[in-house]
């Protein structure tokens, strides 16, 4: 399938690795050029030259903490209209919801929540008049099973979900729609520290609990990033117009309900 995106442009936040990095590299694939971000300029520079090197296009790195005014700032002078927006950071921290004050609820709604909007705010206007603009928020699969140690993630991304399921049908008339990408268990770094926190609080091994929500999981194992940014990728194409206010859940059936 020809997803006609050879020679556009897409902002990739938090891309450094993991879903944000499949996201990028399965778009630059289709021949989209890109600007990518994440803090540590190091690792981000390697991202861009692998990327560069396996696919070609151009990539430009902009290393900048994308939950703060001016990082954002940054990221959107290296690409003023993109044709694409992946919103990406890291997730809050685990933990016990009584440890969490005011600044530690702040900062999970900065990067989970606030951040997404103010980069759709800045970009979705000349998207519609261009009359193209794909956006991708990747969330969690907590915001349909809220997972109790990550009550930072829950509430921070349900409020980006009820924002964007208002705005996702204003835009759509103009071809720009906005959708929610909500990973499961995804084998990635983040992934490994969620491990290791759950593993801390049961008392066993990082192993075990790996082990144990493989197979709980329908799918028996987790995800591998490149089926996430395979699935961003078709939704950023031509052919995914009709497609926006979804929260699409990639969990290898580990979510239970029909709905
Ligand atoms: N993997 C999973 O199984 C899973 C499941 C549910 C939800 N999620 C969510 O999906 C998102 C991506 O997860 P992941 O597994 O790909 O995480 P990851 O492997 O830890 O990668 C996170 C990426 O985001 C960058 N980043 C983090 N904070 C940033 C910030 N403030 N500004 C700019 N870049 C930032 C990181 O680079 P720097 O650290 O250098 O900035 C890195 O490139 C997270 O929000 C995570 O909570 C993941």
């Amino acid at each position: 399938m020809n997803l006609n995106l050879n020679g556009r442009t897409a902002i990739v936040c938090g891309a450094s690795k993991g879903l944000g990095r499949a996201c990028a590299l399965a778009l630059a694939k289709e021949g989209v050029n890109l600007v990518i971000n994440a803090r540590n300029a190091n690792a981000l520079e390697t991202t861009a030259d692998e990327i560069r090197t396996e696919t070609g296009v151009a990539v430009h790195a902009v290393a900048a903490d994308i939950s703060t005014e001016a990082g954002r700032a940054q990221v959107l002078a290296a690409c003023p209209d993109p044709d694409i927006l992946v919103t990406n950071a890291g997730g809050p921290p685990p933990g016990n919801f009584r440890d969490w004050d005011q600044q530690a609820w702040y900062a999970a709604l900065d990067a989970n929540m606030l951040t997404p909007i103010f980069l759709i705010k800045a970009v979705v206007d000349g998207m519609q008049e261009r009359r193209f603009g794909r956006i991708i928020n990747i969330t969690s699969s907590a915001v349909k099973a809220p997972i109790s140690i990550l009550g930072l993630s829950n509430g921070a991304r349900s409020g980006l979900t009820g924002f964007v399921a208002g705005l996702a049908r204003e835009t759509v008339a103009h071809n720009v729609t906005i959708n929610n990408l909500l990973p499961g268990s995804f084998e990635t770094d983040r992934l490994t520290s969620t491990v290791e926190s759950y593993a801390k609080k049961l008392g066993v091994s990082a192993d075990q609990v790996r082990e144990q929500q493989m197979q709980a999981s329908p799918a028996k194992r987790f995800g591998d990033p490149a089926e996430f940014g395979a699935l961003c990728t078709f939704l950023c194409g031509a052919q995914a117009g009709f497609v926006t206010g979804q929260n699409l859940l990639l969990d290898g059936g580990a979510y239970p309900g029909t709905f």
